[in-house]
């Protein structure tokens, strides 16, 4: 296990997240793209929010986690674990599940502290992206709710957690 913090993600680390982005997901193959992408998410907080891992050694992110909330501010909120990716050889290391867990606890106290409460979390992935789904039920118990078909080229599955059903919340 390694020792990692967790913090949200200020402007200056968007490059070091589009790096990891690019070396883990197919969707954007442009470095410029991927900046202004999540540049412009960025700018939506708190409808969309980065948190970053970092380890002690390292001076930039070696992890990002992208949660978003859904139909509006409401009293019991709706949040989709949007993204999630880990630099490659820090993968498998538990790094990517002290990232789900404590930004997911930050989002919590962002929503207490507007007089909300977590309804749920949704999280979709790649129904043959075995690993991630795995990643999911460990982390945040998320089970099975449904499949559609051919959304980017390929199969998604949505997954969803409820709050009284996520461990160490
Ligand atoms: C999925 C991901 C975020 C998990 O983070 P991580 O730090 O590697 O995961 P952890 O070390 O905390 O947890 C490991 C567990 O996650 C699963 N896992 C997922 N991807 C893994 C990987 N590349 N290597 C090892 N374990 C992985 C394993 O099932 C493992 O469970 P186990 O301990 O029961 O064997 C990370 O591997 C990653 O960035 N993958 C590529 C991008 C991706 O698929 N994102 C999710 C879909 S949007």
């Amino acid at each position: 296990m390694v020792g990692v913090t967790i913090r949200a993600m200020v402007e200056q680390d968007i490059p070091a997240v589009a790096r990891i982005y690019l070396e883990n997901f197919k969707g954007m193959k442009d470095y410029d793209d991927a900046v202004r992408w999540i540049a412009l998410k960025h700018k939506s907080k708190p409808i969309c929010m980065y948190y970053i891992a970092m380890l002690a050694e390292s001076d930039e992110p070696v992890g990002y986690i992208l949660w978003t909330e859904h139909g509006g501010f409401r009293s019991r909120s709706i949040i989709e674990l949007e993204q999630i990716a880990i630099a490659k050889r820090y993968q498998g290391k538990g790094i990517g599940s002290i990232l789900v867990v404590e930004s997911l606890r930050d989002v919590c106290r962002y929503l207490h502290a507007r007089g909300s409460e977590l309804k749920l979390v949704l999280v979709t992935t790649s129904s043959s992206n075995i690993n991630a789904k795995r990643f999911y039920e460990n982390t945040l118990n998320a089970k099975e709710i449904a499949l559609l078909h051919d959304i980017y080229g390929r199969d998604e599955l949505i997954m969803m957690a409820k709050r009284e059903d996520i461990p160490l919340l």
